[in-house]
């Protein structure tokens, strides 16, 4: 392999202040004070460890996710970025982004983010009514949602995203569309705008609310692809839109299929090596476990062979909505592309990838179909 990834760094924190009745991600209802400067520890240990992964790369972000990470306090959050920029120096402009619960927000916290070094924000709004934050078991109401959004600006945070769903309980496309208004009117630079799905081991799986329709579901994405179109949003990813430039350069490295480290509870990790052997890693997933792990945090790994990595490559960039250049394909997995050719021709031949011999990008058709488009590589 000629040059490895571009390789990013995902820190998990896995605490919330309540668990919400959708949500199947690696978070915990928080009991009690937080172990925070135990966590903080494990953090930078664990990233020690994985050091030698970096192989010399300059880390491309840095992404804090959770659970909620902002349910720790800034000088935590200061002392693992710190932690991090020791042991492996950041460039300046390096992308550092944290998810913050509008619940768990007052000036003080965002302010001390900002000066630790966050200079991304991705704000789970969800949505921007009263009865639908409460049909999701939110810990947060609209008024919070907007004073969030306030103090985060005040606090110089010109670069954020906000989470927003649609597709929720006994929702309108009247009702969506409000909240897409209500969103933009906070000029965030980026939206994530995600369907509501019902995950299994979720509340809503096993006690499942009225959701909208699919006639109802599908207006709702035509009309609020219009909404986000006429406000200057370009989709650049299945649930991703962009103001301008400012796409969120971590998701765009895991949909490049770059590399990255993942340190805390349940962190997932993918690692390229010079010969282009791909790992794939996880870390121990329940809090307590992982804490308990030390030194040794990782429950599990596993490489990804020749097999599966045409698979996993199409998995991530058929996601984009202009695909992947044919070279990428190389370039990620090591892999000559005509070991695929037959199954590019019939995904072509579908009408679910387009007809350009220079770049990898599913169809109208394809992006609709997505996993029959991506299943071909199986
Ligand atoms: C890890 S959560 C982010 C931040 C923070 N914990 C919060 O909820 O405010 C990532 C985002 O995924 C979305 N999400 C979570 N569960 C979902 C589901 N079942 N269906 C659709 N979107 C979901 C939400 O928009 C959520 O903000
Ligand atoms: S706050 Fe976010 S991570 Fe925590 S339970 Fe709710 S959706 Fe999941």
């Amino acid at each position: 392999m000629q040059t490895l990834p571009p390789i990013s760094l995902y820190i998990h924190i896995p605490w919330c202040v309540r668990k919400c009745p959708y949500c199947d991600f690696n978070s915990h209802a928080a009991r009690g004070a937080l172990p925070e400067a135990e966590y903080t520890h494990a953090l930078l240990a664990d990233f020690t460890q994985q050091l030698p992964q970096l192989a010399g790369r300059k880390l491309h972000s840095i992404f804090l996710g959770g659970g909620t990470p902002s349910l720790f306090s800034p000088r935590a959050i200061d002392t693992v970025l710190r932690g991090i920029d020791r042991l492996a120096p950041l460039a300046a402009d390096t992308e550092i982004t944290l998810e913050a619960n509008p619940g768990t927000i007052d000036e003080k916290h965002f302010a001390g983010f900002r000066a630790a070094g966050v200079n991304r924000l991705s704000i789970g709004i969800q949505s921007l009514q009263d009865d639908k934050l409460r049909a999701l078991g939110r810990i947060h109401d609209r008024t919070t949602a907007l004073q969030a959004v306030k103090i985060a600006k005040q606090a110089g945070f010109n670069n954020f995203n906000l989470d927003l769903m649609h597709g929720l309980p006994d929702q309108t496309v009247a009702d969506a569309l409000a909240d897409l208004h209500a969103a933009l009117a906070l000029e965030p630079t980026h939206l994530s705008w995600y369907q509501l799905t019902l995950e299994p081991n979720t509340l809503f799986h096993h006690q499942p609310p009225t959701l909208p329709s699919e006639d109802v579901l599908y207006a709702i994405q035509a009309a609020g692809h219009a909404v986000l179109t006429e406000a200057a949003f370009e989709q650049y990813e299945v649930s991703a839109w962009r103001k301008k430039d400012k796409h969120c350069q971590h998701n765009i490295n895991y949909w490049q299929f770059g590399d990255y480290l993942g340190i805390g509870a349940g962190a997932h990790g993918k690692i390229t090596d010079s010969q282009a052997r791909c790992m794939r890693y996880m870390q121990h997933k329940h809090p307590q476990a992982y804490l308990a792990a030390q030194p040794n945090f990782t429950a599990n790994q596993h490489p990804l062979t020749q097999d599966a990595l045409p698979f996993e490559f199409m998995l991530n960039a058929l996601r984009l909505t202009h695909g992947v250049t044919t070279d990428l394909f190389t370039q990620r997995t090591g892999l000559a592309l005509n070991i695929i050719s037959d199954k590019l021709t019939l995904a072509r031949n579908k009408q679910l990838l387009i007809a350009d011999q220079k770049r990898l990008c599913a169809t109208e058709l394809g992006h609709r179909f997505l996993n029959d488009l991506v299943g071909l590589f199986l």
